[in-house]
């Protein structure tokens, strides 16, 4: 049985299985925020349930392709989309900051500001009415 590491947990799951699915039946979330609530459940189409994985899964569905090629996903951030994804082996799962999970690294280091200013602000908002 493949092994799901995320936020030091450990969970077994079959083969297969949707990696969204085995997070939420256990307690743990691929979302951040706000997006706990406002995600598109499951259908491919928010992006806020993205996350970096390292080891075995199915590959990119076609809505994933789609949905990770806008902004504030960029392909080359080599993210997926929880919701998307089977697990086929051992996997690590980190999940990032942000409203989406977009906040990587190297998202931090782009020079397309216009777009990573959108995204603070989006992200100041959702903070801001969090505490409200
Ligand atoms: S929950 Fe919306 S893309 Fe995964």
């Amino acid at each position: 049985m493949p092994i799901v590491k995320y936020q030091g947990r450990e969970i077994n799951v079959v083969s297969g299985t949707n990696l969204k699915k085995a997070l939420k039946k256990t307690g743990l979330s691929p979302y951040n925020s706000a997006s706990r609530f406002l995600n598109c459940k499951g259908i491919g189409t928010c992006g806020t349930c993205a996350v970096s994985i390292k080891g075995k899964t199915s590959v990119k569905t076609s809505v994933e392709k789609w949905r990770l090629n806008f902004p504030p996903h960029n392909e080359s951030d080599g993210l997926r989309l929880a919701c998307q994804v089977k697990v086929l082996g051992d996997i690590s799962v980190e999940k990032h900051n942000g409203f989406w999970g977009q906040n990587i690294e190297k998202t931090v280091q782009r020079n397309d500001s216009f777009i990573h200013i959108i995204q603070l602000v989006f992200d100041s908002l959702i903070s801001f009415i969090e505490n409200s």
